[in-house]
């Protein structure tokens, strides 16, 4: 059910979480579907709910950059990202500090831990009310289109989950971006909400971009088929067929526009909330989606569009 998001509402909120329940909740990314990070029975149910494969490790979330210390080793380059990016869409996967148990449901029985701060109001009050690090994958079914609205998820989970709790739309519109930082050579496994050449030119170092083995995954979201909207959806396109609904980019001619001015970031936020309104809109159930530079965030949708368009 959805709630607005208010103070008490997210006390509430913040009492099931405790009490080995789920929550869903906004995040400046995507809704997440959270629960305690020490729970593994609560864990379960995000598993079960979503429908998702029980070898996906899941994202920590957290308020306090101390946190991040106590199950993580981290060294002053981390640090220094930390400091820069947080709270932001930038998650960091790192060694854990320890075979704390309780995380491996988490951790999916891995060596290593992913965490971010996200950068919204109502997740950063959320995790303090719980007093925990929440884990939360996009709250909608897996391979489906991530949710953006609580009314996506809504739709998505229904009354699976007892809360939702509804800020609004999200304003950076696709997932973290997901750096391993745990060697020497940074590495990136997904490419999402901050731009491989922003961090780059912070860090002043190259990143190595995962070759990613879509069959044996190191991170899941590597997986080929995620995102997909439920109709044949080609990319690339810039001359549609007369049957297809077309998602375009730039000045021209579409059913929806991500961003009529061809500016990256807006089209960033529109790409999810676009992908299923075409999913309700298209009457002949085939969807085409124009070409977008690979660039800075424009990485992050092409990503996205071709997992979508995957058969
Ligand atoms: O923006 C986001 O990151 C959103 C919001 C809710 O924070 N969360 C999100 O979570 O996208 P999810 O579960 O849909 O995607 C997390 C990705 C998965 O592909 C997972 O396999 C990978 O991160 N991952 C998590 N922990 C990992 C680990 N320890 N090692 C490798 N990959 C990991
Ligand atoms: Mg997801």
């Amino acid at each position: 059910m959805i709630f607005k998001a208010t103070k008490e509402n997210i006390t509430n909120a913040g009492e099931l979480i405790k009490a080995g329940d789920v929550v869903a909740f906004p995040t400046e990314t995507v809704y997440g579907l959270g629960a305690s990070a020490y729970n593994p029975q609560a864990i379960a149910k995000i598993y079960a709910i979503k429908n998702r494969p029980h070898f996906n490790p899941l994202i920590s979330h957290i308020a306090e950059v101390d946190f991040l210390k106590e199950y993580a080793i981290v060294d002053e380059r981390v640090l220094a990202l930390a400091k820069k990016f947080w709270p932001g869409p930038l998650t960091f996967i790192l060694k854990r500090k320890d075979d704390n148990p309780a995380l491996d449901l988490a951790c999916a029985g891995l060596k290593k831990i992913s965490v971010r701060m996200p950068n919204h109001p109502v997740a950063l009050d959320l995790i303090r009310a719980a007093g925990v690090p929440i884990v939360a994958p996009s709250a909608n079914k897996s391979q489906t289109i991530s949710p953006t609205t609580a009314q996506h998820v809504q739709a998505s989970l229904g009354d699976a989950v007892p809360m939702i709790l509804d800020a609004g739309a999200c304003n950076v519109g696709v997932e973290s971006t997901i750096i391993d930082v745990s060697e020497k050579q940074i590495v990136l496994l997904r490419a999402g909400g901050i731009a491989l050449e922003t961090l780059e030119e912070f860090l002043g170092e190259k990143i190595l971009i995962s070759d990613g083995n879509p069959n044996k995954p190191s991170s899941p979201g590597q997986m080929l088929r995620h995102y997909a909207p439920k109709y044949e959806t080609r990319i690339n396109v810039e001359h549609p067929a007369p049957d297809e609904f077309y998602i375009g980019f730039g000045d021209m001619d579409c059913d929806l526009n991500l961003s009529p001015t061809g500016d990256l970031q807006e089209a960033t936020a529109n790409l999810f909330q676009m992908m299923h309104l075409a999913e309700e809109q298209t009457k002949k159930h085939k969807i085409a989606i124009a070409p977008i530079p690979n660039i800075g965030l424009g990485r992050a949708i092409n990503d996205r569009i071709k997992r979508a368009s995957y058969k």
